[in-house]
């Protein structure tokens, strides 16, 4: 019988990567299910909601040293005593944090869901499209309360206040879903990207696609975007500083999987823009869209707000837990049916204390576990 171990997120992650209803359908599948005392108190969930559903309550310790799927969201091992089939599941993004795998030791194995392929097969594993989308959502409604203004128009007997301009940066899963509710809260919006198809998704959402022509895509990209030359970079970023000094609120979202992030939004820019306008920047934690922002704080800058915040999703941990449940879930059935199919194939990060993804090889990183 496999045992399926649940370890409680540390540093104010609120999150859980599996709630207690997809742990009953482990258990009615007579899987052994261990969850980490507390584990989800940050939810307000009591252990024995977890017992509830069948799982067995213990320490974090007991889980390394009997469960064969460990899961968690963030990198928890440090070098505790394992069982000797340990395998870990995370969303753990090696592409961009591959020192963080130094940890792992030589019999276990690291699957990350953020490697999963973004395709349709895939989609009800697919973690990063579960917290792109919430952390879409939360952006708009973290600006608009930061912002000192409105965003919908108001008409008054009093007089009129206007709409505010919203600004999207990076059309992806998180600035669709911006453009979604800032669009549902009156906003006018506009939005950038560099890949044609993003265009037809944003006007499809009623919002103005703003397109620096020449920009360069790649079939074998995976959907993704892939690094512009400096001409374009330099042509992008006098379209988007003429758009960000209308700009009440700015949500750049714009990421290349495993490099920095694209400069989008310059410190003279930002001295341009209106006072009292946001900027949340969502690419914050792979060095930025904005010059000024710093990860994980909010800063005042002449008057604007900065927030640098890759992981809104944090910030309602109860949908992204619920969420996430259901993609490790998915995931974890899949593995358990199969650990040579082709997704769970694409998730591995490491075999037996070796770095095995051919993405973590190409940047040389197979060295990095000795
Ligand atoms: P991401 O988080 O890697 O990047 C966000 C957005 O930034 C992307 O739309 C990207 O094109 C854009 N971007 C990158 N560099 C930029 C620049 N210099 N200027 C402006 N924008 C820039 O992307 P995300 O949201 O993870 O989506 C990646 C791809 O996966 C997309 O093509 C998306 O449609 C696709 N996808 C497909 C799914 C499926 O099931 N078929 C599910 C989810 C995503």
């Amino acid at each position: 019988m496999k045992t399926i171990g649940i370890l409680k997120e540390l540093n104010n992650d609120n999150r859980v990567c599996m709630l207690p209803e997809p742990i009953k359908k482990l258990v009615s599948q007579g899987i052994n299910v261990l969850f980490e005392s507390h584990a989800g108190t940050g939810l307000g969930l009591l252990n024995v909601e977890y017992q509830k559903a069948g799982a067995i309550c213990t320490t974090a310790e007991k889980i390394y040293e009997e469960a064969d799927l460990i899961c968690s969201i963030n990198h928890r091992y440090n070098n505790e005593t394992l069982n000797s089939e340990a395998n870990f599941v995370g969303v753990f993004n090696p592409l961009f944090h591959s020192k963080e795998l130094k940890r792992y030791s030589e019999w276990t194995s690291v699957y990350s869901l953020d490697l999963l392929p973004r395709s349709t097969i895939a989609q009800n594993m697919d973690v990063l499209s579960s917290m792109a989308s919430l952390a879409g959502y939360k952006a708009v409604v973290m600006a608009a309360n930061y912002l000192k203004s409105s965003l919908p128009m108001f008409t008054t007997a009093a007089g009129t206040i206007k709409p505010a301009r919203v600004l999207i940066l990076g059309a992806g899963v998180a600035g669709l879903q911006a453009i979604a509710t800032a669009k549902r809260m009156g906003a006018i919006v506009e939005a950038f990207d560099v890949r044609s198809s993003a265009g037809e998704e944003v006007r499809s959402l009623g919002a103005k696609f703003i397109e620096v022509e020449g920009a360069q895509e790649s079939t074998t990209a995976g959907g993704y975007a892939i690094s512009q030359t400096e001409d374009f970079q330099e042509r992008q970023k006098q379209l988007i500083h003429n758009s960000t000094i209308d700009a009440d609120i700015i949500i750049s979202t714009a990421n290349i999987p495993g490099k920095k992030a694209p400069l989008l939004i310059k410190a003279n820019t930002v001295e341009e823009m209106k006072k009292g306008a946001v900027i949340i920047d969502l690419a914050s934690e792979q060095g930025g869209n904005c010059e000024l922002s710093q990860n994980n704080k909010v800063i005042q800058h002449n008057g604007i707000t900065i927030i640098g915040n890759s992981h809104l999703s944090k910030a309602i941990p109860n949908a992204a837990s619920q969420l996430l449940s259901n993609n490790y879930l998915n995931y974890i059935n899949l593995f358990l049916k199969d650990s040579n199919n082709e997704l769970v194939k694409s998730t591995q990060v490491v075999e037996k204390g070796e770095i095995i993804h051919p993405k973590l090889q190409e940047l040389n990183t197979h060295n990095l576990i000795q």
